[in-house]
């Protein structure tokens, strides 16, 4: 079998690395582009909807109706924007070290009234004095609110999302279970991939951008799932060295 010198492999690693920041700049600039004129677009058809609202007329309403449709696909436009977004910066972070129970509590409260609203009761397990983690806060509450999302739509009716933390051995472990749908076999093995999605307006980039954040921690996140006996997400992280 023919060796390739070492300088070609180096130059070829070095093209390639070229052409991926390129294509990541356009396709980040390009999304950027799309959501200045998309943001006019929403708000110049907020402003019609305001004109035709509270008409009585037949045509009127017909026109509202066509109106709001075009408000929901440009409202589903800029989720895809964002998500693609978040997705392009998840490699990009600034830690601090944390204790992720106190994190995961102010998680917690924030999201608290949502949860209500949906008849989800939060069940938290959080261990007392952890090892620091050194974690982005605001990737890391990414993480947390696409799996929490994700769980709130598999459980359309409510149910019972527990957040667990622990230490074992040299990492902090977090673990996100509800009592959702669950997934089959095949859809558990494609959940990580980009653009898969089992919903008609999902953007299937809300796992990829928590494996990406994740393993930008130098964590790892794996996911248990069955069908009608809910999902639980285990993300193990390192604790916090003075190498580190
Ligand atoms: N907690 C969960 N319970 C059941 N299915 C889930 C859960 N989390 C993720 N999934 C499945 O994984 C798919 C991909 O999730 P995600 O990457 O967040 O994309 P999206 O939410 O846009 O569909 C979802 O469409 C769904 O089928
Ligand atoms: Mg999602």
């Amino acid at each position: 079998m023919p060796v390739t010198p070492a300088y070609d492999r180096d130059d070829e690693r070095q093209r390639l690395q070229k052409q991926y920041t390129e294509i990541a700049t356009l396709a980040g600039g390009l999304a950027h582009e799309i959501r200045n004129p998309l943001s006019t677009i929403s708000l110049n058809l907020e402003l019609l909807l305001e004109e035709f609202e509270g008409s009585d007329s037949p045509k009127d309403r017909r026109i509202c109706g066509k109106l709001q449709t075009v408000q929901k696909e440009c409202q589903h436009l800029n989720d895809i924007l964002n998500a693609f977004l978040q997705f392009a910066r998840a490699g990009e972070i600034e830690n601090e070290p944390t204790d992720l129970s106190r994190f995961v509590e102010e998680f917690i409260e924030f999201y608290r009234p949502q949860a209500q609203e949906q008849q989800i009761e939060i069940s938290p397990h959080l261990a007392a004095d952890l090892p620091p983690v050194l974690i982005d806060p605001s990737l890391m509450r990414q993480v947390l609110m696409n799996l929490v999302l994700n769980a709130q739509q598999a459980m359309p009716k409510g149910g019972r999302l527990e957040l667990q933390t622990n230490c074992r051995d040299d990492r902090v472990v977090l673990e996100i279970i509800d009592s959702g749908s669950g997934m089959t076999s095949e859809t558990l093995s494609r959940i990580f991939q980009i653009y898969f999605s089992t919903r008609q307006d999902g953007s299937g980039l809300g796992l990829p951008t928590v494996r990406k954040i994740v393993e930008a921690h130098h964590g790892t996140i794996t996911c248990e799932s069955e069908p009608g006996k809910g999902t639980r997400f285990v993300i193990s992280l390192p604790v916090t060295t003075s190498e580190t």
